[in-house]
């Protein structure tokens, strides 16, 4: 039977995946409440289409910090590709360079840098950083991303402490042992590749770090993980170029908004200063229609793209992202959308919300 839509690949990559990574992929923190309400969110939200319009060009193009993407439709962060396809990150950044969109590459890869580059070089990439208690290690990291070609740097903040995965305990799962049996092949890897050791995130970093952050590196630094108006203000204030609205996936505390209910606060606190960016729940072209009317200028996709690449691995990965270009598309054409400008907040009708 052909796949038809995203949830098609979640469902063949259950059957494929061990439960174990299975388990890993899916799960969400504690009771998951926050992981499902990403999703149910989007199931409230209504449209307002508008019609008799010319919809027979409907071009889904859009910039992010200046580079032009095929779709506001990209890649967030996720490790470990390995686990759900042999060589992992290789095969989404092929993806992602057919797609013509942004893929995020994360700390915790489990192909090299090198070879995330080398497999797709004309890819728009940016580079997630977990920061590390070492400090001459984040430099030598920025340092090789910059190198390397990557054009962002996305500081994950939502990861002071690790949720709590209920199922990943019960699994005893340990990615440390299956990064290094799988990935650091060699020492002279392993030395080339000092991010690939999980070594321990950096609890104590806060709002008056980030100027050492930006006194080491040019790349524009995006904050991952914002859910207030209270820290989008800081954002603006400590002079980031972007804020991607995000609960991680639900993994981080469970409990807190949906990350399409957090977009309007963080928009209108940012007051178009910087570009603001989600992710959580996006499964259909509709729902990337709804955040972008909600002011995201590009939504980011974490599970759909693992389920895409452990059913076919690189082609997997570009079929999800091309039934969410088309869907979008779609969605564009029969709210009286032309172009990506032309969607707005008088798509959403705000009674029902
Ligand atoms: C298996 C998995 C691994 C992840 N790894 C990272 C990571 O290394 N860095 C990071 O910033 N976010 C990570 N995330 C969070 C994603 O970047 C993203 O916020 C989330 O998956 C979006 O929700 P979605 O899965 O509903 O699309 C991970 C998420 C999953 C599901």
């Amino acid at each position: 039977m052909p796949m038809v839509c995203v949830t098609d690949f979640e469902a063949q990559a259950r059957e494929l995946l061990s439960k174990s990574t299975w388990d890993f992929i899916e799960g969400g923190a504690d009771e998951g409440f926050t992981r499902d309400d990403n999703i149910a969110a989007f199931k409230k939200i209504r449209l307002r289409p508008r019609y008799l319009k010319d919809v027979s060009h409907v071009d889904t193009r859009t910039t992010i910090q200046g580079a032009e993407i095929s779709a506001p439709i990209c890649i967030a962060p996720t490790g470990f590709h390995c686990l759900a396809w042999p060589d992992g990150e290789m095969s989404t950044a092929r993806a992602a360079q057919a797609a013509g969109i942004c893929y995020i590459a994360s700390t915790y890869a489990s192909c090299t840098l090198e070879d995330i580059v080398s497999t797709a070089p004309r890819g728009l990439r940016w580079f997630q950083l977990y920061v590390q208690l070492d400090r001459q290690l984040n430099k030598q990291l920025i340092q090789k991303v910059e190198s390397l070609g990557f054009k962002a740097l996305v500081v994950t903040v939502d990861v002071p402490k690790l949720g709590n995965r209920r199922h990943d305990v019960r699994n005893q799962l340990d990615l440390k042992t299956n990064l290094l049996l799988k990935d650091l092949r060699s020492p002279k890897e392993r030395n080339a590749a000092p991010h690939l050791q999980m070594s321990p995130i950096d609890s104590s970093f806060c709002w008056s770090d980030l100027s050492w952050l930006q006194s080491i590196t040019q790349l524009p630094i995006i904050l991952k993980g914002i859910l207030t108006k209270e820290d989008a203000e800081l954002a603006v204030k400590h002079k980031v170029h972007g804020i991607i609205v995000s609960n991680h996936g639900g993994r981080q505390l469970d409990g807190v908004a949906a990350s399409i209910n957090a977009l309007t606060e963080v928009v209108a606190a940012v007051k178009g200063k910087i570009e603001v960016y989600m992710d959580g729940g996006i499964r259909t072209g509709s729902d990337v229609l709804k955040a972008l009317a909600l002011g995201a200028k590009c939504v980011f996709l974490g599970r759909p793209v693992l389920w895409g690449l452990a059913c076919k691995g690189e082609h997997g990965v570009e079929e999800v992202l091309n039934i969410l270009k088309d869907e979008f598309h779609t969605s564009m054409a029969l709210t009286g959308c032309r172009s990506v400008a032309e969607i707005n907040r008088d798509l959403i009708q705000f009674s029902r919300l």
